[in-house]
């Protein structure tokens, strides 16, 4: 099996040298815990092994990734204008408002379709082999049954999963409840489970990453203490956890 590296440090040894190649999975996590981190890092990687990567956005409007984004030393830019990442804006037309981003949805409404279909042109037009979906609960918005929300991340993942692709999709969790997804069926139709735990004691913050599924993956199992760095995230040993 072909493994996508992720290239996030210390993240690919804890699953046998990467993503297995064209699934999907899930970074689950409560607000700030890094899902948006995490998902750029992946793509930046994957650019800089020139592997063409989607960010879909559909919590935050661009323009704002691009510029949280320049903190780590990320310049989208610089690689959307090389044709390395393009952004799909989802966010604006949900509000009814135009965009004047390169690829968005009309401002009429959003459109499920209209949104696969963009993608997938896009996947073809720039070879891509990274998507990055932020995030599914921001999709979910647009549903008004969770029937059909799981109906448009079952087609989501299959249509991703038939061109190829590997995907790295955000959710959140309720902490109090036993699943990892927001509607209980990202968690089974991912192929992996990554969790990102947030503690903040006072000045003293404590942030985990555990690694609740992989398949066909020997992965750790430990909870990784995660640092957010100016490069980006850093995942660190058990060992070298201070208590
Ligand atoms: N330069 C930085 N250095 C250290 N930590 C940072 C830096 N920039 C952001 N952070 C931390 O990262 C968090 C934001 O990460 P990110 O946007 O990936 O979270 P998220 O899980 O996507 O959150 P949300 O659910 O709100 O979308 C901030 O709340 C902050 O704690
Ligand atoms: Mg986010």
């Amino acid at each position: 099996m072909n493994r996508i590296k992720t290239n996030i440090p210390g993240f690919d040894e804890l699953i046998e040298g990467g993503l297995p190649e064209g699934r999907s999975f899930l970074i689950s996590g409560g607000p700030g815990t890094g899902k948006t981190i995490f998902a750029t890092q992946f793509l930046i990687n994957g650019a800089k092994l020139g592997e063409a990567g989607i960010y879909v956005t559909l919590d935050e409007r661009p323009e704002l990734i691009r510029e949280d984004m320049l903190r780590f030393g990320w310049n989208l830019r610089q690689y959307e204008d090389q044709e390395l990442i393009k952004i799909i804006d989802g966010t604006t037309s949900k509000i009814g408002i135009p965009s004047d981003e390169e690829f968005t949805l009309p401002a009429t409404g959003f459109d499920l379709d209209k949104l696969l279909l963009e993608i997938m042109k896009t996947i073809k037009k720039i070879r891509a082999k990274r998507v990055v979906i932020d995030s599914i609960p921001a999709l979910g918005l647009n549903f008004q049954n969770e029937h059909d929300i799981r109906k448009a991340i079952l087609k989501l993942v299959y249509l991703l999963s038939r061109a190829g692709v590997t995907t790295v999709m955000t959710t959140e969790i309720n902490e109090d409840s036993k699943q990892f997804g927001k509607y209980g069926v990202e968690e089974f139709v991912a192929d992996g489970v990554i969790i990102l735990h947030y503690m903040g004691l006072g000045t003293q913050s404590n942030r985990t990453l555990h690694i609740r599924k992989m398949r066909a993956t020997k992965h750790s199992e430990d909870l990784h203490p995660l640092q957010i760095t100016e490069n980006g995230i850093v995942i660190k040993k058990i060992e070298d956890y201070d208590i």
